[in-house]
Parts: C-alpha cells; structure tokens; sequence
C-alpha cells in the first residue's frame, strides 16, 4: 500500500489588484505594503463568484493531472475559512460542481493552516480505511476579499483569493513508502481572537449593529500575530525534522505559508534553510490563506522544479491559533 500525490491544481481569479490601486483607496503606499509584506499585488475575485468556484478550477486542473474522472474520489475535504454558506458545505457544492457523485464530503476549518490540516485528516482516512478510500481530492480555498474590510488598511492590504487543490490515490499493489514522511498539526484556542470574524455564527448572528460595527470581517492583532507566527512555524518544523531525522540540508524546497516576507525570512534563518530553497510567490498572491501553500506547490510541480522523491517540507500558522508542518516524499 503506497499513498502518494498524483495531481496538483491551482487558480487565482484574474483581477489584479495592485499597491497602486490600494493607494486609491486607503491611506498607504506601495513602499509600505512592500517593504513590510513584501506583497505588490493580490488576485481578487468578483463579487458573485463564490469559494467553491475557485476551488472548482482548482480541482479540475488536479483531476486532469491525475488522469482519473471525477466519479472515482472517495472523498473530497476541502480546507476554507470563507464557506459558500456555512451550510451546506462547500466540498458538497464543489462535488456537485464537479460531477464527483461517489465523495463523502466535508469542509475543515484551520485559517491558514488548512491545507495542512485538510491533509492530515484525508491522509488518515486513505491509510485506515484503504477499501473505502482509494482517491481523495483535498483543497484549501479562500475567497478573503468577501470578508475584508476594504476600509482598514491594516487588514485589506494583505489578502487576495485563490484555491489550490492535490488528489491522493492509495495505491494498494505498489509498497513505495507514503508520501507523508512525518508531521505535526497543533492548536492554542487561548489565542483565538488575535485573528478572527467575530460574527456571523451561533455566537453573534448577523444583526445590523454586527455589519454597522465590521463584524463580518476579519480583525486582527498583526504585532502579536507576528511573533507567534514565527513560533509556530519552526516549532513544527523543528518537531517534524527531529522526529524524522531528517536534517535541514535534505529539504529540496521549504513551502512555508505566505503571509508576510518578513516572517518568511525569520522562520527560514532560524531553521537555518537557505533561501534559494524556500519557495515564495507572495508578490504575486498575498495571503491567500488555506489556498497558499498547495498555488506554491503546483507551480513548483509544473514548474518542473520537483524531482522524484525530493523532500518538500510545507508549514503553516493561521487562526485559532493553528500551526503545522508536514515533510512530503514526492
Ligand atoms: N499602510 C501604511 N501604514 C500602515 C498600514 C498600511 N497598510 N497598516 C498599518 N500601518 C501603520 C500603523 O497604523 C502603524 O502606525 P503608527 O505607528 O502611527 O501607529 C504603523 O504602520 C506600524 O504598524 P505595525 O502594526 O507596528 O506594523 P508591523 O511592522 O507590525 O506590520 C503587519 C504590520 C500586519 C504587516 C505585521 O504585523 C504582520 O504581518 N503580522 C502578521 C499578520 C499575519 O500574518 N496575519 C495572517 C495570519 S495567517
């Protein structure tokens, strides 16, 4: 039994927004945006175009990578903090989408770092239960620009949109090893409302006073944020190499969620990983939160820059607080 990555998928919607566009409508610049995030455009979709369309494309493109129908996913687990509706689900809106008709479906919630935790979840599930899932479709897709506050300068610079999606196939007459070498997914509730939207739910459901106060959208603590972010990250990381033995100059790439350059930078000198072997594409997407790291994935897979085999550690920190790495085997 061998589960391994057979197709990776990605989409950004194609409205640009640059610096200069900011510029127009906060009171900030490109020099700031650039120098502190090292963002200078960010992809936003229209209005009317939900989440489950971005994964959608996403998902398609996988698919076709991977050579296999639709009909043939086992199960479709999709990572978003910005659902179609909080329900149904959205990966029950993608499966109809897509034709998928066979999918157990179900969406997880870990901000940004759902697409890790997404395939934690649908990892295990392949490797416990290998008669009933042979493929599953596991994305992270986030459509933040419909819960940013377009007003603070603060927050709305930062994001864009865009889904990323991978399909796992349980190969059950191949022994290669798995693609998961190790990983570590954690959590630290007592930190919840450094980044969060606070209404919306069973807590604070929708009123006037909670969209007069910007409530359905995001707030954020960027400071504090910051330094558990760089945290979280080598933590995880520092766990996953440990516990795998596998040294830092056996990584062929580092995906770490992009976020923001400097905590990039910071994670990367602390783990020691030089950075012509961390991959970032942060100038061009923003934070696109759960879809980040599986956009940098697919680029560098048809990119041609992954070999069979190489090691390829991604990680990630988001709300709740969330964090995680996992060291994938291509
Ligand atoms: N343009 C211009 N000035 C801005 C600005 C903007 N877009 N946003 C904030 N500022 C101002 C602030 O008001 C503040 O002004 P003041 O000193 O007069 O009060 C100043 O810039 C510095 O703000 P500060 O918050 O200290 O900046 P920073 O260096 O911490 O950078 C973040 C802000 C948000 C870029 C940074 O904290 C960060 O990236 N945090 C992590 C956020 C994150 O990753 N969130 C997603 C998690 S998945």
């Amino acid at each position: 039994m061998s589960i391994r990555i057979i197709g990776t998928g990605s989409y950004t919607p194609d409205r640009i927004l640059r610096n200069s566009d900011l510029e127009k409508m906060v009171d900030t610049t490109d020099e700031w945006i650039t120098s502190r995030t090292g963002i200078k455009e960010r992809h936003i979709a229209d209005k009317d175009t939900p989440t489950s369309e971005l994964a959608k494309q996403a998902a398609l493109r996988a698919i076709e990578m991977a050579g296999i129908q639709p009909e043939q996913l086992d199960l479709i687990s999709i990572a978003t903090a910005t659902p179609d509706t909080i329900f149904p689900s959205t990966a029950c809106v993608l499966q109809r989408k897509i034709g998928a008709v066979n999918a157990a479906c179900y969406d997880l919630v870990a901000a940004c770092t759902g697409l890790i935790y997404s395939l934690e979840v649908a990892y295990s599930l392949l490797k416990a239960f290998p008669r009933k899932y042979r493929y599953a479709l596991v994305l992270g897709a986030d459509k933040l620009s419909s819960i940013v506050n377009w007003e603070d300068r603060s927050t709305c610079v930062l994001f864009g949109d865009g889904a990323s999606a991978v399909v796992l196939y349980n190969n059950m007459e191949n022994d290669q090893p798995d693609f998961v070498v190790e990983s570590k997914i954690g959590a630290a509730g007592i930190y919840a409302d450094l980044l969060s939207m606070p209404a919306g739910g069973s807590a604070k459901p929708a009123s006037h006073e909670t969209v007069d106060q910007h409530l359905h959208c995001i707030q954020m603590s960027g400071k504090e944020l910051f330094k558990l972010a760089v945290a979280g990250l080598v933590d995880s990381c520092k766990e996953v190499l440990t516990v795998s033995g596998i040294s830092a100059e056996e990584i062929a790439w580092v995906i770490p969620h992009q976020a923001n350059m400097r905590i990039i930078s910071a994670a990367a000198q602390r783990l020691d990983i030089p950075v012509e072997r961390v991959y970032v594409n942060i100038e061009k997407y923003g934070n696109t939160s759960a879809a980040s790291i599986g956009i940098c994935l697919d680029e560098l897979c048809r990119g041609g820059k992954l070999k069979k085999d190489d090691c390829v550690l991604i990680t990630a920190f988001g709300g709740g607080l969330t964090w995680g790495a996992m060291l994938i085997r291509w």
